[in-house]
């Protein structure tokens, strides 16, 4: 019997800080006006300084799995879709893993840009319709404000941080996520890349110097791109899925322009009020974008069960990626209080027990380096 991969949790976290177009103006050349008529944006939310994507990630994965009313330790697979990670090693997804206690949980990081959450997505729903897993965890997290040049006046408008996560579950009703589509075209990487880092050029005083840490973009070639591919993904996975645009009841799509989210929609002849934007308060978030756009959604009401939605995305790489997803459960009233605080009374047992295990680990060091000591000692000399 088939199994399919249903969104049974979700949840977001934006960072407290908010920055207007008015307060972009007082730090660059521009103006509220161009950046409202130009992209859409009107504020974003910045991380303070001790936030970062993880940090963000684990409060949306908490959130999502308190909506699942799912356990960490139930948790099979963790990926965390994400172009700003905490350290290029270990994956953002094995931090979290190990703040949330997933004890029993794979994890890994997936890039694909804005793409990035929409590939993680086929990624967990595929292994779950396999059998491989039963229960995964997929978030979007970015933390943008720590790679733009805030003295760029074409680039530090357009982007914001945030985090939205989804648990799926494997289950044999029909439903979930019924179709996905991904893509990529290398050609384009220049297009948007973080030059400086990576083993090309490894971070140096020339580096910094030259401002290679920085997210470069031409942001022209990057929206001709976008307006062609969003709504030809979206045909294809409709197609996949053997439905139609008359069957979808809301398009999710990456919140990078509203100039562009408006084409795609007239390219595809979806009305307005199927089209989820909240890209005016929180900008472009990269691969945070769709799933803090789906779980605004479902918290509004605005996808009930049965509802199909689209998501669909692309970005850097260059990458695109659309799902179709038959949504099944209503937004489930919020935890009582004393369940809400067990829940969270997991997580500072999850930190003891990592504290515990690093100790563990120092433990065993320095007895085998007293071991090895004595073993050296006890060797006859020649
Ligand atoms: O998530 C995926 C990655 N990103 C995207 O999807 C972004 C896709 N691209 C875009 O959204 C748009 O290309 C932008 C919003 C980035 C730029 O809009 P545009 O309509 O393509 O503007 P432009 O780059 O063609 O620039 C038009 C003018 C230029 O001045 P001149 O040369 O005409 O005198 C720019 O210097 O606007 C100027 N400009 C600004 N003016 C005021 C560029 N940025 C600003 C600014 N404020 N912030």
């Amino acid at each position: 019997m088939r199994s399919y991969a249903h969104i049974v949790g979700w949840g977001k976290y934006v960072p407290r800080r908010v920055v207007t177009n008015e307060d972009l103006s007082r730090m660059v050349d521009t103006s509220d006006e161009w950046i409202r008529t130009r992209t859409g944006v009107r504020e974003r939310h910045l991380a303070d300084e001790g936030e970062t994507t993880a940090t963000m990630a684990l409060e949306a994965a908490r959130r999502a799995l308190e909506v699942a009313r799912i356990s960490p330790a139930q948790l099979d697979l963790i990926i965390v879709a994400t172009v700003t990670p905490d350290h290029l090693f270990p994956a953002t997804a094995c931090l979290v893993q190990d703040a949330l206690g997933a004890t029993h949980a794979a994890a890994f990081d997936l890039s694909a840009g804005c793409s990035g959450f929409v590939y993680g997505l086929a990624v967990a729903a595929h292994l779950l319709e396999t059998g491989a897993y039963r229960t995964a965890l997929v978030v979007g997290a970015e933390t943008l404000s720590r790679i733009t040049d805030w003295s760029d006046r074409a680039t530090c408008v357009l982007f914001g941080d945030g985090a939205g996560a989804v648990v799926l579950r494997a289950g044999e009703n029909e439903g979930g996520v019924l179709a996905t589509v991904l893509g990529a075209d290398g050609s384009g990487g220049d297009l948007l890349m973080l030059p400086a880092g990576g083993s090309r050029w490894p971070a140096s005083h020339r580096t910094v110097a030259e401002g290679m840490h920085y997210l470069r973009m031409q942001g022209r070639e990057v929206f001709r791109f976008a307006v062609r591919k969003m709504p030809a993904a979206t045909r294809e996975v409709l197609e996949k899925a053997h439905l139609s645009l008359d069957d979808v009841s809301l398009l999710i799509p990456h919140q990078a322009n509203r100039r562009i989210i408006d084409a795609a929609a007239r390219a595809l002849g979806i009305p307005e009020e199927a089209v989820y934007v909240d890209l005016d308060r929180y900008g472009n978030t990269s691969a945070a974008s769709i799933p803090i756009a789906l779980c605004e959604a479902a918290e509004e009401g605005r996808i009930q069960p049965g509802d199909l939605v689209v998501c669909v995305g692309f970005g850097a790489g260059l990458t695109w990626g659309a799902a179709a997803v038959r949504w099944t459960l209503p937004q489930p009233p919020p935890l009582p209080g004393w369940r809400r605080l067990l829940h969270r009374l997991y997580y500072p047992l999850a930190a003891l027990r990592s504290w515990a295990r690093r100790l563990v680990r120092r433990v065993a060091a320095l007895w085998l380096w007293i071991v090895g000591e004595r073993g050296d000692r006890d060797q006859p000399r020649s």
